[in-house]
């Protein structure tokens, strides 16, 4: 581990070498060596908001588009939008000139010219009788514009805040909705904090990028222009000379925050990356302690914050001269224009009025610039966002449903497996030319050695994955021609990975079946032998089981997920290792309610125990994804091969715990 001062020299390295991109800070080879740091459950990234960065993979013009399309159906909304941003930058400009025509006219006792406008003859006679007539004028007009300018203001956060988070709702929706339907191995990719950040965070940014792209540019554009007619009508001299101060100052600003984002961003992405080793660490508790890696995760905490904190102060002392930059140069205009614009009002040239006004204005102009140059460089990050999401839009939808995809009114549950071969990659077989069938409403177990294919094959049957050469047929049609959702109706899964969601125990069960009563949980829990530790909870069915089920033990979550399969009731049930963390006398107590369960319907089940085994209709044994043997209990003991040796094993280590489960490890290879 390398200490902070290291680090953070790095950095500075990094800086001054002008890796300096976007948004970004990016050093490939330093940023890809940070991430594949192996940490207790890996960096959680994945490609998330903190993700190596990438360059953008679509064009600007695409991306462009894109928010285009964003808007669609809110063009209206925009619309308005920009007529109040134009009108409250006309009221913020009056001021200054108000000011002006008191000074040149109301108080060298002149009457207000202005008046002259006016069309009503009676008014604009009073107003011309005193000057003290004209000031109530243009005081009352003040207050209106002030009146209008608050009442424009509160129209346009509104709106822009409705605008934004009706957009933003809408594309959350169809990211989770597009999300939802992509591939396992899709999302595996993405891994969950890459999908959490994408939903959450990059549409946020995307929503931003309207405020960055049409809002801020709009106003700053309307008022830029209108006060450069201004200074130049008034006297361009003047504005030529004050102006030559405006480019240095710009400069400077541009100079500096463009160093400072990217540096804002990577502190930001320590941050996140400081946040997601905390809750590896605590997600991951009792690896970190058995292990003893508390203090080096803790000396290593410490070592990140310091470098961070060494960040933090760097970046402070860029701002502070951002912030010097500007204090210099905006009194030295102001200077500017008092001087050669004083010698001007002096020689008769320019009225005081005028000179007052061109201060205010020339100051006022500032700000518009800086506002595009920052909405500029903010859009960067936002059109950041807009990539990442669009990558997730443009990835096809996992098993889409053919179009002549048909339902399925009422499922048998015969399955045939013919010429199946499959892999998660391309070079890679899991399932090599399997054949198999599943007469309908018959049990067939599966057992073989760890990793032999039999949790990928149970995969393959409920769809979770597609083959990639061979079919499976249910009561003979392909699955791949059946609508997807209909198919998924017929199954119930219990996973050898017991998923329980936080919430309480009765939530979990019911997750089994939409709309079940409160007797038939009770009943399903029953079966599942879960009722009684159920009910020696503190709230009984009510009871929170806490994040993934931690307040549950391994066998009492394996309950909880047969009482949902068993609430489902469906027509094909799979079990993996349903049982495998109950003890003898639990699994026994559910064995009845489990046969009571396969009985009418087609169970695929894979079991290390005998219990299950031995009763199954039919047994395959899988061992490196190819069906060695394949029979009932009591032909594959007589056909004196693999199983038999399995069975004879486990036999002779009968009085042991492990007396009633097949041990694989030291035959199987023989
Ligand atoms: N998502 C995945 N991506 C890539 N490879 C995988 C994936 N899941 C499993 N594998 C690989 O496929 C092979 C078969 O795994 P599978 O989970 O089907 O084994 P299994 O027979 O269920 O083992 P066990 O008895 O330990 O549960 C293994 O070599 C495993 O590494
Ligand atoms: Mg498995």
């Amino acid at each position: 581990m390398k200490p902070s001062r290291l680090r953070f020299k790095e950095f500075l390295a990094r800086v001054r070498q002008g890796h300096l991109r976007g948004d970004r800070l990016v050093d490939p080879d330093a940023v890809q060596r940070e991430f594949q740091r192996p940490f207790a459950g890996g960096p959680r990234h994945g490609r998330g908001a903190s993700g190596p960065p990438h360059e953008f993979k679509y064009s600007r013009k695409y991306l462009f588009n894109e928010y285009a399309l964003l808007l669609h159906g809110y063009y209206w909304a925009v619309g308005i939008l920009l007529l109040v941003v134009l009108g409250s930058s006309l009221i913020t400009l009056l001021p200054p000139f108000i000011l002006k025509v008191c000074i040149d006219d109301i108080f060298v006792g002149k009457p207000l010219s202005l008046a002259r406008l006016l069309p009503v003859g009676s008014l604009q006679s009073w107003i011309v009788a005193s000057p003290k007539h004209g000031l109530l004028a243009l005081v009352l007009i003040l207050v209106a514009a002030e009146i209008m300018g608050v009442a424009l203001s509160w129209l346009r956060v509104l709106a822009v805040q409705k605008l934004n988070y009706k957009l933003a709702a809408n594309l959350r929706q169809r990211l989770h909705a597009h999300l939802s339907k992509l591939s396992l191995a899709q999302l595996a990719d993405y891994r969950t904090g890459g999908i959490i950040s994408r939903i959450m965070s990059d549409t946020d940014q995307i929503i931003g990028g309207i405020q960055n792209s049409i809002v801020t540019p709009a106003g700053a554009v309307v008022r830029m222009v209108l006060i450069l007619i201004i200074l130049i009508s008034t006297n361009w001299k003047l504005f030529a000379v004050a102006a030559v101060l405006i480019p240095p100052l710009i400069l400077v600003h541009l100079l500096i925050f463009r160093r400072l984002r990217p540096l804002w961003r990577n502190i930001q992405d320590d941050r996140s990356m400081l946040s997601s080793r905390v809750s590896d660490m605590y997600a991951g508790i009792r690896v970190v302690r058995s292990f003893r890696r508390s203090a080096t995760e803790l000396a290593e905490f410490g070592a990140r914050q310091h470098t961070m904190v060494r960040k933090q102060y760097y970046t402070s002392i860029l701002g502070r001269l951002l912030a010097t930059g500007w204090a210099v140069f905006v009194p030295a205009i102001g200077i500017v224009i008092l001087w050669y614009g004083g010698l001007l009002v002096l020689s008769h040239q320019l009225k005081v009025g005028d000179l007052v006004m061109f201060e205010t204005y020339s100051i006022m102009l500032l700000g518009p610039i800086t506002q595009m140059i920052d909405s500029m460089q903010a859009m960067q990050q936002n059109l950041g966002s807009l990539d990442r999401v669009c990558d997730v839009l443009s990835q096809p939808p996992d098993m889409p449903d053919k179009p002549g995809a048909v339902g399925v009114a009422t499922v048998r549950g015969r399955f045939d497996l013919s010429h199946v071969t499959f892999g998660y990659r391309d070079d890679q077989k899991v399932l090599d030319d399997l054949n198999l069938e599943i007469p309908a409403g018959s049990t067939l177990a599966i057992v073989g050695p760890s990793g032999s294919g039999k949790t990928t094959l149970v995969n393959l049957i409920a769809r979770f994955y597609d083959v990639r050469a061979g079919a499976i047929l249910l009561d003979g049609r392909d699955i791949r021609d059946i609508r997807l959702a209909e198919f998924r109706k017929a199954f119930a899964m219990v996973m050898q990975d017991v998923f329980l969601f936080d919430g309480t125990i009765g939530e979990n069960i019911a997750f089994g079946r939409r709309g079940a009563t409160h007797d038939q949980i009770v009943q399903a829990a029953r079966l599942a032998n879960a009722e009684e530790f159920i009910l020696a909870m503190d709230a009984g069915y009510e009871s929170q089981i806490g994040e993934r089920g931690n307040k549950l033990s391994g066998g009492q979550k394996q309950r909880i997920s047969i009482a949902r399969a068993i609430l489902a009731d469906p027509p094909i049930l799979i079990m993996d290792e349903a049982t495998s963390s109950l003890d003898s006398a639990s699994e026994r107590a559910i064995q009845s309610a489990l046969d009571q369960l396969m009985k009418h319907r087609t169970t695929v089940v894979i079991a290390h125990r005998l219990s299950t085994v031995v009763g199954a209709d039919a047994i395959a044994v899988l061992v490196d994804g190819r069906i060695v043997e394949y029979g009932n209990h009591r032909t594959l003991l007589a056909q004196n091969g693999m199983y038999h040796a399995m069975f004879t094993q486990q036999s002779h280590q009968s009085g042991d715990t492990l007396s009633d489960e097949l041990n694989w490890t030291p035959v199987v290879r023989s």
